[in-house]
């Protein structure tokens, strides 16, 4: 099953992208964490990267879907994946597809999480993240068991570098510049399945399993 998640910062695409990962047995890509591991690692591609990131600005495309399209050829992909957070522009949802087609490899759904804005900066805000095993947290909906500490494995919570104000807003403008137009673009394929984002995390993967199921 090879699907993408498509919505604005916030939307859960992380959050749900995992909770399919366990479902299905299908590896998560998330071009976001990948950026974030090549920043801390200080590889010429994180250094690259860093600016843009920090700025709430989308990495140009020449570098993420040369990641995504290494990443695609690994072995854990043969029975599927999930795509989170790429493809964000045009350019990449073509290169995706030339990427598939050599790979003979075909998308079953592009789900697309519908969130309010004012909800997208309160769930931004609110997130947190485990600095020694990755897993997002949210202060007020989905809270670790202690302050500050994670519930899985007792790391240090911390917020992301770009989950500030000025820089949500930038990202927003990215999305609703950027990335919105492929919603059109999926539609046209027949391949977009629209979910109510709103609802509680559990709900919202239901919602997410019946149209996969419905489609
Ligand atoms: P990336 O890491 O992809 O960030 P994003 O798209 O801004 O998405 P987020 O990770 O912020 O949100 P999410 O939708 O995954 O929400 P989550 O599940 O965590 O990208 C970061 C940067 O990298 C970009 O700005 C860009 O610079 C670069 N980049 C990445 N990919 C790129 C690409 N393809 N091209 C170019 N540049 C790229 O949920 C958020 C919070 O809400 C959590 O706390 C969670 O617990 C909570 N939550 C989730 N669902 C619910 C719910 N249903 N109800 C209540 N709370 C919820
Ligand atoms: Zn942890």
């Amino acid at each position: 099953m090879n699907l993408i998640l498509l919505g604005p910062p916030g939307a859960g695409k992380g959050t749900q992208s995992v909770l399919l990962e366990k479902r299905f047995a299908i590896p998560q890509i998330s071009t976001g964490d990948m950026l974030r591991a090549a920043v801390t690692a200080a590889t010429p591609m994180g250094v690259k990267a860093k600016g843009f990131m920090d700025a709430g600005d989308l990495v140009p495309d020449e570098v993420v879907v040369g990641i995504v399209r290494e990443r695609l050829q690994q072995s854990d992909c043969v029975s599927g994946f999930i795509l989170d957070g790429f493809p964000r522009t045009v350019p990449q949802a073509d290169a995706l597809d030339e990427s598939l087609a050599q790979l003979k490899k075909k998308l079953v759904a592009v789900v697309s999480l519908q969130v309010d804005i004012d909800a997208l900066v309160e769930r931004l805000t609110g997130r947190r993240a485990c600095m020694n095993c990755g897993k997002v947290y949210h202060l007020k909906f989905d809270p670790p068991a202690a302050d500050g500490t994670c519930t899985a494995c007792s790391g240090k919570l911390v917020q992301r570098d770009d989950d500030h104000e000025d820089t949500i807003r930038r990202r927003m403008d990215a999305y609703h510049q950027q990335t919105a137009p492929l919603e059109d673009y999926y539609r046209r394929t027949g391949l977009l399945l629209s979910i109510d984002g709103m609802a509680s995390i559990e709900n919202v993967q239901q919602a997410i399993l019946s149209g996969l199921q419905a489609s």
